[in-house]
């Protein structure tokens, strides 16, 4: 009998572009017409978020001028409905497929994709299966689509009533974030997506996390530079732990920037995607925080600056589906755990806080810990809404 294996290393040398501008499209810019004249394709394909275009109507425009400028044929500019319900169904993957189809598009053109994470995400989704893998360059018009999605390298769209349950990794062509778009955001959009910044400041970086201490009034009012510093802050910390982590692609059984995030996609599928990811995460963050003090790794004095910092910017700490129980009693959160081993992979890995900064990883959560954590979050909630009543979350 013949065994014959061959193990051969394979290697491929990626470059992860990310770039911070304002008015990427606007005539006197050339960032993004050296990034398309750099790659040397031919041909685009736009697709901008609705939502966008009413705020910007003159951006098909624009982006017409620059293409022309690099060189570049315009294949078709599309405008789509994005936000959460455009990931619940293929809707606007095969809109992606078709107008690549029609626009003669091939893999060593552009896709360019302007809009939130969500219409990234499924966007993004159409462009990695077109063809096998069309160009991207993602423009994240949202903070929580700058300072973290739009910087990764995953797409994806919901089934079977779960996030992301449909997807792959893609390193996209390039990462534009242009900070104008951050001005038009609603504001609650544009508080929350500051949850992802807060994550990766408490999961990798303790000096970012104590910035934030110090202008969380400024981030709270909005205020533009503290904004855009905290935008580009979290955006690279996101890029650089999947460049130099050693996992860009997920194989492994640990994923530090997932703090929080057990609890959260259940909760938005518990709220059948009506609750954001922003808002979702908040609470699954401010639970693993407890949760990490209950478990005797983080001093419950770093745990209350933390509820402090949330409670200034504005980000909520509890909602009513963290108490929702299943047909059996039991809290239907918990389910989100296995939910979340099994859309990873591998071993159950969660992690939970130390300092802000410093982190230990566990295998396994106490559910009984679990309750009393939420018990004591609804608690504190009802405390704050009795002392704030016009706060609403
Ligand atoms: N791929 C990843 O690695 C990854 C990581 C984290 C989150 N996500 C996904 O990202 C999504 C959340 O992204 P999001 O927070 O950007 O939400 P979103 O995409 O739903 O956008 C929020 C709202 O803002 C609107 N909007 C977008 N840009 C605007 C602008 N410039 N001005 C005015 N309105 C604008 C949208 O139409 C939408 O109504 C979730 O689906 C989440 O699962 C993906
Ligand atoms: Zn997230």
């Amino acid at each position: 009998m013949l065994n014959e294996r061959f193990d051969l290393p394979l290697q491929i040398p990626m470059t992860h572009r990310v770039c911070f501008t304002r008015g990427a499209f606007s005539p006197g810019s050339e960032l993004v017409v050296d990034l398309l004249r750099e790659g040397g394709g031919r041909r685009a394909l736009v697709f901008i978020e609705q939502s966008v275009v009413d705020h910007w109507p003159q951006l098909a425009h624009e982006i017409s001028e620059t293409l022309a400028k690099a060189d570049v044929a315009l294949a078709a500019i599309e405008i789509h409905e994005g936000g959460e319900s455009a990931k619940n169904d293929e809707d606007l993957v095969r809109d992606v497929w078709s107008a690549v189809e029609r626009g003669k598009i091939d893999r060593h053109s552009y896709i360019l994709c302007i809009g939130g994470g969500a219409f990234l995400d499924a966007v993004g989704y159409g462009a990695a299966t077109a063809h096998r893998g069309v160009r991207l360059m993602r423009f994240p018009t949202t903070t929580l689509s700058q300072d973290d999605s739009g910087v990764g390298v995953k797409n994806g769209i919901n089934c079977f009533g779960k996030k992301n349950w449909i997807g792959s990794f893609a390193v996209p062509y390039a990462v534009v974030n242009d900070f104008q778009f951050l001005f038009t955001q609603d504001e609650t959009t544009r508080q929350i997506g500051l949850i992802e910044a807060l994550k990766v400041a408490l999961v990798k970086d303790g000096t970012f996390f104590e910035w934030m201490v110090d202008h969380a009034n400024q981030l709270a009012l909005g205020n533009e530079e503290a904004l855009i510093e905290c935008v580009k802050r979290s955006a690279l910390l996101h890029a650089r732990h999947i460049t130099t982590g050693g996992d860009p692609f997920e194989m492994g059984s640990s994923r530090p920037l997932d703090f929080g995030h057990w609890a959260a996609h259940k909760l938005e599928q518990l709220s059948a995607f009506s609750m954001s990811h922003g808002h979702a995460v908040s609470i699954g963050l401010w639970l693993d925080v407890i949760y990490s003090v209950k478990s005797g790794y983080l001093p419950e004095i770093v745990s209350k600056k933390i509820g402090r910092v949330m409670e200034t910017i504005g980000f909520p700490q509890y909602d009513e589906l963290l108490s929702q129980r299943d047909a059996t009693g039991k809290l239907a959160v918990v389910a989100g755990l296995e939910e979340f081993r099994e859309h990873l992979g591998g071993r159950l890995t969660i992690l939970l806080l130390q300092a802000a900064g410093k982190s230990v990883e566990v295998h396994a959560m106490n559910e009984n810990w679990i309750e009393e954590c939420i018990e004591s979050m609804r608690d504190h909630s009802f405390a704050m809404i009795e002392s704030s009543k016009d706060r609403v979350y």
